[in-house]
Order: structure tokens, then C-alpha cells, then sequence
């Protein structure tokens, strides 16, 4: 069972985007996938009433109750987890034992580089995760790559203490996709397909990782 947990300190990354869409991702090529959504706003939870009526359907577990780990059925192949804004880094160790990987989003700009470097640093150095237990990453997300605030923030990047897995684009295509239940993995347009792309070195690095 691969089991990714999406978390920050930052509210507005990309969290619930990245959840949806790697949760979607899974549950179009067949795997039993559940999305436990630990923010109270829901929005995770949402999306998956939302998209209840497809054969690729996810689960919803709600992540705000004490016992939402019994809730996960047997037979789940992926479990994503999306957490609020402004998480610990105590509440992501708190979590630890339970998942394969760790994904912080990180927005191109001088006020998300800045609050956001702390925090991964304090990730780096947790147990579990400099034993390589569990393996963590950034996502660069709305990227994008022809401005210069997104080239500077992708090299300030590159200096953290944890690696840089994949760069997503800004596309209204999450937006859209999103409020539809859907994502990107659920359309085949050409214009859709190269940002299916950029998604490519996360789900390669999720597999190779063995998580
Ligand atoms: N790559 C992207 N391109 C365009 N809009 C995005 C992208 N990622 C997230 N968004 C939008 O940014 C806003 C915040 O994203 P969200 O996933 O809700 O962040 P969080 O869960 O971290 O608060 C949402 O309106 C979402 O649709
Ligand atoms: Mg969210």
C-alpha cells in the first residue's frame, strides 16, 4: 500500500491540488485509492463527493477524527493524506510511522521561500527521515518557468535541505479540473497532456522509492 502524505507550513501551496491529483492519478489506473483529509475546511473531502459518480472514484476518509487510520479499507492500494495550513513539524512526525513519502509544495515567491526553508529544514532532520525510512521532497508549483521569480525561486530551491521532485506549472487547468471533481489524468487533450508531464519525475521518484 503506498501511502504520501502532503503537508506544509504554508497555507495556499498546492496541498489539496496535489492530493486530488496524485489521488486521481492512481484511481485512473484501476488502484483502490483513498484521500484522508485532515483539514477541517474539507476541500479534499469535497472533491471526492464531487467525483463519486466515476468509475474512478476516491474514497473520502474524514482525517479531522481521532481514528481515521481504522477507517482505511484492507484492500487500499494508494491512501493520500492532505493536511491544513500551517502544519507542524511535530504533526508531520506524528505521521511518520504511518507513510512511504513525504511532498511539501512550495510557491515561487520571496514570502513562501522564506517561511517555508525553516520548516523543510526541520523535516530533513527528523529521524525517520534521515534514515531514509521515509523519503520527502519539494514541489515547485505554479511555476512559472519564463519569469525570472520563478527561475530564482527554483535555484533558492535547489539549496534546501530536501530535493526538488518535480515543477508544476501554472495552468487554470487545475482550477477548472478541480472544481469538476476531476484533474489533469482524467482528460487527453494535447494542451492537458504536456502538464500530465510535469507530473512524470514525482511519479517516478514515488515508484523508485519504493514508497
Ligand atoms: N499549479 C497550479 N496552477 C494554477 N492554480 C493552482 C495550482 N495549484 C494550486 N492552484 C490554485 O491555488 C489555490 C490554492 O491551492 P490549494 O491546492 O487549495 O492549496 P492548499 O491546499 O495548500 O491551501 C487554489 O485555488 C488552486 O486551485
Ligand atoms: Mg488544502
Amino acid at each position: 500500500m503506498l501511502k504520501v502524505l502532503i503537508a506544509s507550513c504554508k497555507g495556499g501551496c498546492g496541498k489539496t491540488t496535489l492530493a486530488t491529483h496524485l489521488a486521481a492519478h492512481y484511481a485512473v489506473e484501476g488502484k483502490n485509492t483513498v484521500l484522508v483529509d485532515c483539514d477541517r475546511l474539507a476541500s479534499s473531502r469535497h472533491w471526492c463527493e464531487r467525483r463519486a459518480g466515476l468509475a474512478s472514484a476516491v474514497l473520502p476518509i474524514d482525517g479531522t477524527r481521532r481514528n481515521w487510520r481504522e477507517r482505511i479499507p484492507s484492500g487500499a492500494d494508494c491512501v493520500i493524506v492532505d493536511t491544513p495550513a500551517g502544519a507542524s513539524v511535530d504533526d508531520v512526525d506524528g505521521l511518520l510511522d504511518f507513510v512511504d513519502a513525504v511532498l511539501i509544495p512550495v510557491l515561487p515567491s520571496p514570502f513562501d521561500l522564506e517561511a517555508c526553508r525553516p520548516f523543510v529544514e526541520s523535516i530533513a532532520g527528523l529521524s525517520r527521515i534521515k534514515r531514509g525510512k521515509v523519503v520527502a521532497g519539494l514541489v515547485g508549483n505554479r511555476l512559472r518557468p519564463w519569469t525570472q521569480a520563478s527561475q530564482f525561486a527554483l535555484e533558492e530551491m535547489r539549496q534546501f535541505a530536501l530535493p526538488v521532485i518535480a515543477q508544476l506549472r501554472d495552468t487554470q487547468g487545475y482550477v477548472v479540473a478541480t472544481g469538476l471533481g476531476k484533474s489533469l489524468f482524467d482528460y487527453h487533450a494535447e494542451a492537458v497532456r504536456s502538464h500530465q508531464d510535469d507530473w512524470k519525475p514525482l511519479l517516478k521518484w514515488l515508484k523508485k522509492s519504493g514508497a
